[in-house]
């Protein structure tokens, strides 16, 4: 191990498990030889929480430069009140930069207008690997947990970095350039995670495709961003089953005329057709060199674009730039799950979302933390693989999402119990509304209510979590299933339907921000208008997140759910008019309406409405299969609706709007109360509707 490691070899490592046992990389003994302060820091601050002598400058170091700040009130007070000050004293303090920024901000809300750090150049890439390889490079950066329990494989920030770099000097050498926009269609993994530092490190844009959409939606995405490369595995492998990506990019790239290669790292032994685009991503980093000297890149340069659903039927390139995402992912990587030097840090999210780019790359990276990418399932093996990874790598802060955590407590405790969690610190919930059994689960049989459990709500938009019950002080309350407080420099206001500021408590409204963040996006991607339509047009002069909230009479937060005709299925968003779009598609089907609705595992599943043609080119039933394969094959699986019940109509006003609500409460069966329905052009369609579920219901019982 400590040989000299080329790229080969390092791959050779960790595509070999044989070879190499998790056993032969022991991280932390090198760890500790390398870099004598990484167990000390660890058991000084291990105590950190619990003692009455917190202070808030060892707490956070900037806060003497913050005009003397000696309370965490005063923290949070100048981060709000002076966020000039605040935001332009941890920029300089926390990120490495080549040339010094002029200028903290320049924003207008009601222009679209977000920028941070202007005058400024830094390299992300430095950031995130050449820091501490400079300070520890023998410390653990990744811990790739493979889908085989017990196969896990370390890299250091030195291994780390070499791979970034070879990667970048491939891209270059085929002509990717800064500002070029490449595709990474990869699941989580540590040749994806360098491929994403590769990007920065050169100055490319990356836009990272979850591996699980379909060629169809991996193409809309690439022509969209227009895409010189793509990056991708031969295959992919998760419970213990082998997915074809590079099948899926071939498939993409036929209609995507901006892409020159692309590029192929090899995840299984497996052969796979090399095409005339397609160049062996290893094979060439064997042949480049291992140093790449880092782009310098303005402040508000793109750093990534990452495709997400709104209410309209396309999704939306949300861009993120480098400095202020950066600073904002490391500062709540570190203050919300209170990450110390030394810590295990376990984000179970994939990188295809925004979860995976701050919490499982970004924020732990920059912060020179050893995180895990995990690229298995809850129940592979079994119900117990969480649990298990978490003893066998000593994870101290483990971040998931409700759906995985409703889903195993199903299987019972014993699951849990079965292995030791006393490395568990923190536990985080993310990605929607964590109802109150599977909070009370998480924290009192997998934490040992020993832990605290942090319900974080943010959004692809915000580029990092905004709102959780910590950072607070130490011994603050946290609430069972409710994110709380906003993080530093986050002014949380509701507002009503009237636009009004509501205030006080034991009130609810639109959940909006007030004043700019670093984190928050730039703009979506060749469309700024949208961007200023979709988050600052409903409330002038605010951000507007899309989402509902109540305000406690103690100023806490919880947040209620979309407001719009965004879904959220097991954690991962999807527009109703994406899904009615694609069903749309079918000759026999004219029109369609898609509502969210309430499932006990996925928290949320697709209910589509639709109107059938009346000479069927097939049996009913054929149309429905076909239906399903449709959204498959055009979003996702994940995608397909649960429930497909056939209507002669839908319901809707006299200008023509379909009304959703009266779809949701009927299948809701709140019946009783079905709103103002004066609008509607017939309602005699409602009791046609009525029968219909009734006739749905009685096919498909339990509904
Ligand atoms: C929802 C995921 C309630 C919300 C990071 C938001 C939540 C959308 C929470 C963003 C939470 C996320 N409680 N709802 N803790 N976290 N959401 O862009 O509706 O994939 O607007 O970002 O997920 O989803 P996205």
């Amino acid at each position: 191990m400590a040989a000299k490691l080329t790229s080969s070899t390092l791959l050779h490592h960790i595509l070999n498990k044989h070879h190499f046992p998790a056993r032969t990389f022991p991280w932390r003994r090198v760890g500790a030889r390398h870099c004598a302060s990484f167990q000390q820091q660890k058991t000084q601050y291990s105590n950190h929480g619990a003692t009455s002598s917190w202070d808030v400058q060892s707490y956070m170091p900037e806060a003497a430069a913050l005009s003397n700040v000696q309370s965490y009130q005063e923290l949070l007070d100048i981060s709000v009140g002076d966020p000039e000050t605040f935001w332009g004293v941890l920029a300089r303090e926390r990120l490495t930069w080549v040339k010094p920024f002029q200028m903290v901000k320049d924003c207008d809300f009601t222009q679209g207008r977000v920028r941070w750090f202007l005058g400024g150049q830094l390299n992300v890439s430095v950031n995130c690997l050449d820091k501490h390889v400079h300070q520890c490079p023998e410390r653990v950066a990744l811990i790739w947990e493979r889908d085989e329990p017990g196969t896990q494989v370390n890299i250091t920030y030195r291994e780390l970095l070499d791979t970034t770099c070879r990667i970048a000097n491939t891209l270059k050498k085929h002509g990717v350039q800064k500002g070029d926009r490449v595709a990474i269609y990869m699941p989580v993994s540590p040749m994806a995670v360098a491929a994403m530092l590769a990007c920065a490190r050169i100055g490319a844009v990356h836009t990272i495709v979850f591996a699980g959409f379909s060629a169809e939606s991996l193409a809309g995405r690439i022509n969209d961003a227009s895409c010189k490369a793509v990056i991708t595995f031969n295959q992919g492998v998760r419970g213990g089953r082998v997915t074809e990506l590079k099948k899926t990019v071939d498939e993409a790239v036929k209609s995507c005329p901006s892409v020159k290669h692309v590029f192929v790292a090899q995840r299984t032994d497996n052969k796979v057709h090399m095409g005339n685009l397609d160049i062996s991503l290893e094979e060439e980093m064997d042949k480049a060199d291992s140093v790449c000297t880092p782009e310098a890149m303005n402040s508000e340069d793109m750093l990534f674009m990452l495709y997400t659903s709104g209410s309209t039927g396309k999704p939306k390139g949300v861009v993120h730039t480098q400095a202020g995402y950066l600073l904002y992912a490391a500062l709540t990587h570190k203050y919300v799950f209170d990450y110390k030097q030394g810590d295990v840090f376990g984000c179970m999210a994939d990188i295809g979302w925004i979860t995976g780019h701050s919490y499982v790359v970004y924020g732990p990276l920059c912060n020179g933390a050893t995180t895990v990418l995990f690229e298995s399932t809850p129940t592979y093996p079994d119900p117990g693989r969480y649990w298990e990874t978490v003893e066998r790598l000593q994870i101290n802060q483990f971040y998931g999402a409700p759906t995985a955590i409703r889903l195993l407590l199903k299987y019972g405790d014993d699951w849990v119990k079965k292995y030791n969690r006393s490395s568990l610190k923190t536990l985080g919930s993310v990605g929607e509304p964590i109802n109150h059994e599977a909070w009370e689960w998480f924290h009192n049989v997998v934490g040992e209510k020993r832990c605290t459990l942090v319900d974080t709500w943010w959004q692809t938009e915000t580029g990092g979590i905004c709102i959780s019950p910590r950072p607070s002080e130490p011994e603050a309350e946290v609430i069972p299933a409710m994110a709380m407080r906003p993080f530093f420099g986050i002014q949380p206001l509701l507002l009503s339907e009237n636009g009004k500021v509501i205030e006080g408590g034991d009130v609810s409204g639109a959940l909006c921000i007030a004043q700019p963040w670093p984190g928050m996006a730039r703009t979506i991607y060749g469309d700024h208008q949208r961007f200023v339509d979709a988050y600052f047009k409903t409330y002038p002069g605010y951000y507007f997140t899309g989402d509902g909230a109540h305000r406690t009479n103690e100023g806490y937060y919880q947040i209620t759910g979309r407001m719009d005709d965004v879904i959220n299925i097991s954690g991962h968003r999807l527009g109703t008019a994406e899904i009615e779009d694609a069903l749309d598609e079918h000759p026999d089907v004219p029109e369609t309406a898609v509502i969210g609705f309430p499932h006990e595992i996925k928290g949320e599943t697709a209910f589509a409405f639709v109107v059938l043609k009346e000479n069927l080119s097939l049996p009913e039933k054929a149309i429905l299969e076909e239906l399903k394969s449709i959204v498959a094959t055009k979003i996702a699986k994940y995608a397909v609706p649960d429930h497909i019940m056939v209507v002669k109509r839908l319901p809707k006003t006299r200008s023509g709007k379909i009304m959703r609500r009266v779809l949701r409460k009927i299948v809701t069966n709140q019946t009783e109360d079905l709103g103002d329905i004066t609008t509607l052009e017939d309602s005699s369609v409602i009791t046609e509707i009525l029968e219909a579920h009734q006739k749905y219901k009685m096919d498909k019982p339990g509904k």
